[in-house]
């Protein structure tokens, strides 16, 4: 079960990171060409934060299950000082938690503004500053913060 869900978690971090990106190109696109928010973009919109929901949900299997976390919470006063252990039994989680909520927040906002300028501007901002702060948070091979591979098949 939890190689399953880690094996899922870290596959689904491309899917998150590549509908991000697609998401804010249309917007910024959209935006500066004072185009038409049309149905694919509200699509767009709809399954971008719907991806990012997913692997919450994921996120938080792994998290239960994971033999870090239990680890570092059978003994948090002494294992805080450990900063690997802290990443994903803080970090990594109140900093995806946060992101995946500014994403939601963006994605409603957008759906009841008025204009059409405004739901593309609505997007552009709240999925950057969550493709951001996702984007510190996931451990990259090269991240100074943590590392693990970037793609786990085992
Ligand atoms: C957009 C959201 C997220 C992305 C892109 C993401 C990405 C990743 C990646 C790439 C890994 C490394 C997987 C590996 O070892 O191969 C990881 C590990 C982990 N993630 Fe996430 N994550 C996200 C959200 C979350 C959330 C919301 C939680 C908790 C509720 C969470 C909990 C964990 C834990 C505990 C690990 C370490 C598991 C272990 O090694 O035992 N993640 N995440």
């Amino acid at each position: 079960m939890y190689s399953t869900v880690l094996i899922l978690h870290s596959i689904l971090r491309w899917f998150v990171l590549l509908s991000l990106c697609y998401a804010i190109f249309r917007a910024y696109k959209g935006f500066n060409t004072q185009s038409a928010f049309t149905n694919i973009d509200n699509k767009v919109r709809h399954w971008t934060a719907t991806i990012a929901h997913i692997q919450l949900i994921i996120g938080m299997l792994v998290y239960i299950k994971s033999p870090i976390v239990k680890y570092y919470f059978s003994d948090f006063k002494n294992l805080i000082n450990n900063w690997d252990l802290t990443f994903f039994g803080l970090f990594h989680f109140i900093l995806m938690v946060s992101a995946i909520v500014i994403i939601t927040i963006g994605s409603a906002k957008a759906k009841r503004k008025k204009t059409d300028l405004e739901k593309f501007k609505t997007m552009l901002i709240y999925f950057s500053i969550g493709i951001t702060i996702i984007f510190i948070a996931i451990p990259w091979p090269f991240s100074p913060l943590a590392n693990r591979p970037l793609l786990r098949t085992f």
